[in-house]
């Protein structure tokens, strides 16, 4: 079938939803045998063992959104603490003789199909080159050298030092569990990790800018994922490629020039990809939209958020770093429970997009995503149905789709949130939750509503943007939970039409891509948790 990519994809979106009556495509049983290795391996390239953090970097919770000190060199030691809190482990846990590891970054069933590349300049300790991140072993894998010179230039063009991080997703990890609906869970997880690249970077003092006016075929030649011979449906598909940087000029070009690009083209890349399973399932339909939903190369504008202040009163006790290594999804809460109105002020307040203040201001575009709250137990506050709105152009057209009975009432000020209908919405928000009781039982769960048709058929890419978006606000969402003596969890498992029949929308101008939820967890008292890193000791 030969369709425009932009109908293609929708066609994608609409056949992955998720119906109480028909859920999206997949196995429908867990087959074990095939369980895809959540760790890929380039086996034969040099490995380089990176040290552990002996102390976090300073910084107190706000420090996740603006540098608190000046920038540390970039070196070895502190990229590899960079990688530490991004993309590391975050614990090992154990339940009765098997063990499994978490990492700092979440993933839809922990089955972490992002992938991290780095490309260096030359530092006392190593060659430049490019290199792949094994967060199980804390190791750099070195696929190809380079020199040091044609990363240089690189980074002349870019304006500024630092070096490339590039993220890759393998879909087969998601989809070997989720099916047809696992293209959205791997974009998400990019989302996830790229605001916990963005809060880590922070805690050295650097930024972080994502090169997104290059297409997915540079960043493929730059990873040198065309000159890998992966097994079929093992491939890691190009997502983005950043900048980690300590400032460099104003307004930096998010692209690297078609001759740079070319360079890094003729490289030989060496290592080769670990088998992740022995049998695989060909979920067609996503090879499809990851086809259409591909990047040309863009000419971007980044956008100005303004200024508006952030509210900071409640900022937590925590160090940021503290609050990185905490993140955990709930499984249970603690349905007594509810939360201060100033502390669920303040989480929503970090979501919003301001200049130069983290994870938004990586660079990726305009803001799309709003939120739609179930208000279940928060002092001081009705329960009841909420709008938070993340980009105020578009609350107009949102008032004009969604129900007419809404009250659109003003909260509080300085806070662009509202109440649309008070009332308890418990069961409602677990049932569009796929029945998960989650949804119900916390402080407030929500959904991620995107602006979507129209932007799909302008840029379908953005297909993907959008979901990288939603799961950004997932990673703020989760930290906020644990600055603020709570926790989440990431929901993508919805019923997608149900949520849009609440809000009375009828069309595909407005999609939800995500739900998260927040409260007190209970913790499953049969797991035991070890330290991220036991399996190293004495290295
Ligand atoms: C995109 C995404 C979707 C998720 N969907 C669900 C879900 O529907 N239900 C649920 O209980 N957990 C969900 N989770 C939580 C994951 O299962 C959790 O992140 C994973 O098990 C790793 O555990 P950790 O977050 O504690 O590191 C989701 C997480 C992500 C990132």
């Amino acid at each position: 079938m030969n369709l425009l990519p932009a109908e293609g994809l929708l066609r994608y979106h609409e056949e992955t939803k998720h119906h109480p009556e028909r859920y999206a495509r997949a196995l429908g049983y867990m087959d074990w045998e095939n369980q895809p290795d959540p760790f890929r391996r380039y086996e034969g390239a040099p490995v380089l063992d990176l040290p552990l953090l002996a102390q976090d970097p300073p910084g107190g919770h706000l420090a996740l959104y603006e540098p608190a000190g000046a920038s540390a060199p970039i070196t070895f030691a502190n990229i590899a603490g960079f990688l530490e809190l991004s993309m590391g482990l975050s614990a090992l846990k154990q339940l009765s003789g098997s063990r499994w590891a978490l990492r700092m970054n979440p993933s839809s069933g922990n089955l972490h199909p992002t992938e991290t590349h780095l490309v260096l300049p030359r530092m006392p300790g190593g060659s430049a080159g490019i290199y792949h991140y094994t967060p199980l072993r804390h190791a750099l894998e070195r696929r190809a050298e380079l020199s040091d010179d044609l990363v240089q230039r690189a980074l002349s063009c870019l304006g500024a030092d630092g070096f490339l991080a590039g993220l890759t997703s393998i879909f087969w990890r998601e989809s070997w569990k989720y099916g047809e609906r696992a293209f959205r869970y791997c974009n998400h997880d990019v989302g996830h990790a790229l605001a916990g690249m963005r809060f880590a970077a922070n805690l050295f003092g650097w930024r972080l800018t994502c090169l997104t006016g290059l297409a997915d075929e540079a960043v493929e030649a730059v990873l040198g994922l065309r000159r890998t011979r992966f097994l079929p449906q093992e491939e890691e598909h190009p997502d983005l490629l950043c900048l980690v940087h300590s400032g460099g000029r104003g307004s930096m070009p998010q692209t690297l020039p078609a001759e740079l690009v070319a360079e890094f083209a003729r490289i030989e890349f060496a290592g080769r990809p670990n088998p992740l399973s022995r049998e695989h399932v060909d979920w067609e339909i996503i090879g499809r939209a990851a086809e259409l939903s591909r990047k040309p190369a863009t000419v971007d504008t980044p956008p100005t958020f303004g200024g508006r202040g952030m509210i900071q009163a409640d900022d937590s006790a925590l160090s940021a770093a503290a609050i990185i290594r905490r993140r955990r999804s709930a499984t249970e809460f603690d349905r007594r429970r509810g939360i201060p109105r100033s502390h669920f002020f303040a989480m929503l307040d970090k979501t919003t997009p301001r200049d130069g203040i983290s994870p938004f201001d990586a660079g990726l575009g305009e803001p799309f995503v709003h939120l739609m709250i179930f208000v279940h137990q928060v002092e001081g506050l009705h329960p009841g149905l909420y709008f938070f709105s993340r980009n105020d152009e578009h609350l107009p057209e949102l008032r004009a789709l969604t129900r007419p009975e809404f009250a659109w009432q003003p909260v509080e000020p300085g806070l662009t949130l509202f109440l649309l209908q008070p009332g308890d919405f418990r069961q409602t928000a677990a049932m569009v939750s796929c029945h998960q009781e989650i949804a119900g039982a916390g402080a407030f769960s929500l959904g991620m509503l995107a602006r979507f048709g129209e932007v799909v058929r302008r840029e379908p890419f953005r297909y993907r943007h959008l979901f990288w978006e939603s799961g950004m606000v997932g990673q703020v969402l989760y930290l906020e939970a644990e600055a603020h003596g709570v926790r989440g969890t990431g929901i993508g498992c919805f019923f997608d039409d149900a949520v849009h029949e609440l809000l009375g929308l009828s069309d595909d101008r407005y999609q939800s891509l995500y739900h998260f939820t927040v409260g007190h967890p209970l913790e499953d008292p049969r797991l035991t948790t070890l330290p991220p890193y036991a399996h190293l000791r004495g290295r």
